[in-house]
């Protein structure tokens, strides 16, 4: 019944793979056991995470597990708070004993012709420390931000643990973002220090990185200074003050630095990310809770286990890197695969030709990518042996059933569970997940809450919490889990309004999801103006502002739509200021405009040309017609006579760039 082998089990809707009695068995956890620990983790959540919190070495143990607020005004997480640990000593020197030759980081280049490397725990020791000194060297002490601004090269892992190792505060800027979003964040986080390198080769064009630096501290403060990694060996302009080598600061250098000892509650990194007012807020994860359940979701949501080469294919500029490349899998002393290039280069069948190469055992991408892969034929993935691969994963948007069916037939031969991990940058770690031999799987539904975790539905407007299993509605948590984010880097109510103000005592996860007879959870969705590009995060008030940046434009409102292979794609509405006439030109100009705003990912994929837009007779644009022009599904626009001008909803209608 349950081989996997093939054909789904049918209840009255949904196909459900539950996991082979194989997997089952020899799983960490079996259907069994993640009742129990999830039962246990709701009943006596201190008693639960103060055993699991002993999965980290801790200088200073803790005395204190959970204490923590989502009360209006007040809301205030902490745990563990009396602990003491390093983040680096967990990661690395704690593994050097068992494990010190044991490869820590395979890292596997863009040109598939250059040599992997293979970097072991105490080769990563060597690095960190060297870094670490490097850093201390140029003034960064504990509490201080660092920016890093980097390729997917082994120095990134090298620079965060570095960091985390002399208790700096790293804040990582995706290296796709402009010098703008770059200078931005410098900012925001007040950095003294941005890691960088010379440039970034990807699909096998090269960013020229250290421009983008040079450009971005133009707008910052004179005693920013700049660590530069030598990646390409291309030529770079060095500013006159405080630019140093990487390799030249390190010649010399001693490889032993002690591990700062740190608070559970200091804060470990900063990640900016986009929501759906204003500027991107700085997300603020701290030390011992966060490393205590990114490694806990790495080992069971993945089935880790001792030897297995896990491979997260996200960016380290996103949290995924942070959690599934980095930390989590370094915590419990894995093989972790670090990918510099992208899914199609030199051809479609780079993925697999890794996962051959490296014997990987787990592998976790964004349905995105799974999308553009399937269109590409399924010889790219069948020439290569993949019978290493035990578990697949998706993360960061939902994933249609076509996809997931090729993903499971196709990549995985029907013997691959496949991991749906909802969670969010503000989450830290899995929520929502299924377990490979625990959780029967329905392509599409991210099933059911980790350990600790009490997920919510919502009545969208009363914030009634509903009680019967089958439901739609938003998507809340009731409390607090270890890895939650603690504030809004220097905005702490900023931090409480966005999360904690429209539905009291819960916090609000901003997606819309369904909850089947079987309690299983399926997300449906952004509910507010924050949409899913590639699994990519973007708020649409920010490529708003971007766009009203430019010279010739008036007004803009942007919306998603659905886009076959990035999931949603980025429609904008412009109306030009008197007398500009729309070019096709003009049109080009501000894609270029939007992506040296923000970076590549914000440009937009349709512009239509709006000689007005849709607003009350208070100015407030209606989104929710604009949605439905982008969506080409104007028959349903609903109440539009509360408009304004109602007229000029025809003209974009009519000249509306989605047509079926
Ligand atoms: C938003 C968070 C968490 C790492 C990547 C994205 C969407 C994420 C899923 C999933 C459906 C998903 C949600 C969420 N999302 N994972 N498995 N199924 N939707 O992190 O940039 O913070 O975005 O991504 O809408 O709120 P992020």
């Amino acid at each position: 019944m349950s081989d996997r082998e093939g054909e789904p089990m049918l209840d009255d809707k949904d196909p459900i793979y539950p996991p082979s009695d194989e997997m089952a068995a020899g799983a960490h956890a079996d259907r069994a056991t993640y009742d129990a620990m999830y039962k246990a983790s709701i009943e006596d959540p201190e008693a639960f995470w103060a055993e699991h919190g002993q999965r980290v070495d801790w200088i200073k143990p803790f005395t204190k597990v959970k204490n923590t607020s989502f009360a209006p005004g007040n809301v205030d997480i902490k745990w563990f708070e009396d602990g003491t640990l390093n983040v680096a000593a967990n990661c690395i020197d704690r593994h050097l004993k068992d494990r010190g030759t044991q490869t820590a980081i395979i890292w596997e280049p863009d040109d598939a012709s250059e040599e992997a490397q293979h970097i072991s725990y105490q080769q990563l020791h060597a690095h960190v420390c060297k870094m670490a000194n490097v850093l201390k060297g140029m003034g960064v002490t504990k509490g201080d931000r660092v920016v890093l601004y980097l390729p997917m090269i082994p120095q990134a892992a090298y620079a965060m643990l570095a960091c985390a190792r002399i208790g700096a505060i790293h804040s990582i800027v995706f290296a796709g973002f402009s010098a703008d979003a770059l200078a931005a964040r410098v900012n925001g986080s007040e950095a003294k220090v941005v890691i960088t390198a010379d440039g970034a080769p990807r699909g096998g064009r090269v960013t020229n990185l250290k421009d983008n630096v040079n450009q971005a501290l133009l707008h910052c403060d004179d005693s920013v200074q700049c660590l530069i990694v030598k990646r390409t060996g291309q030529e770079v302009a060095m500013r006159p003050q405080g630019d140093v080598w990487l390799h030249e600061a390190e010649d010399g250098i001693s490889n032993d630095c002690p591990p700062e000892e740190m608070n559970a509650e200091d804060p470990l990194f900063i990640l900016y990310t986009s929501g759906s007012t204003g500027m991107p807020k700085g997300v603020v994860h701290t030390t011992g809770g966060y490393l205590v359940y990114a490694s806990m979701t790495h080992q069971y949501t993945f089935d880790y286990k001792d030897g297995d080469v896990f491979w997260c294919t996200a960016d380290v500029g996103w949290v995924t890197g942070h959690s599934y490349i980095v930390y989590g899998p370094l915590a419990n002393g894995a093989t972790t695969l670090m990918f510099e290039g992208v899914p199609t280069y030199p051809d479609a069948g780079r993925f697999w030709a890794v996962c051959e190469k490296h014997k990987v055992a787990q592998f976790y991408t964004a349905p995105t990518a799974i999308r553009a892969l399937m269109g590409q034929g399924d010889e790219w993935v069948t020439k290569y042996d993949l019978s290493s691969v035990r578990i697949l994963g998706t993360v960061g948007e939902p994933i249609n059933p076509e996809a997931w069916n090729w993903y499971n037939d196709v990549v995985g031969g029907g013997r691959c569970p496949i991991v749906d991990t909802w969670w969010q940058t503000e989450t830290g770690g899995h929520l929502l997940t299924p377990l490979p031999g625990a959780t029967p799987t329905k392509p599409g539904s991210a099933t059911l809450p980790f350990f600790g975790v009490q997920p919510v539905v919502l009545e969208p407007t009363s914030g009634e919490e509903i009680t019967e299993t089958a439901t739609e509605g938003v998507l809340c948590m009731k409390d607090s889990w270890p890895a939650q984010m603690r504030t809004v880097w220097g905005d702490h109510e900023r931090f409480e309004k966005t999360y904690f103000s429209d539905y009291k005592n819960y916090y609000f996860t901003g997606d819309g999801c369904r909850r089947d007879a079987d309690g299983y959870y399926w997300i449906t969705g952004r509910v507010d103006d924050v949409i899913n590009v590639s699994g990519h995060r973007m708020g649409t008030a920010e490529v708003e502002s971007a766009l009203v940046a430019h010279a010739t434009v008036a007004e803009a409102a942007v919306v998603g739509y659905p886009h076959d292979i990035k999931g949603q794609g980025i429609y904008a509405y412009v109306t030009l200021m008197g007398g500009v006439e729309p070019t096709p030109e003009l049109r080009k100009e501000l894609e270029t405009w939007v992506r040296s705003e923000i970076g590549p990912i914000a440009k937009p994929d349709l512009i239509q040309w709006a000689p007005g837009l849709p607003k009350t007779r208070s100015g407030k644009i209606m989104r929710r017609i604009l949605r439905k022009i982008a969506e080409d599904d104007f028959g349903a626009l609903g109440d539009t006579s509360t408009l304004a001008d109602p007229s000029v909803v025809d003209d974009l209608i009519e000249n509306r760039m989605n047509r079926a």
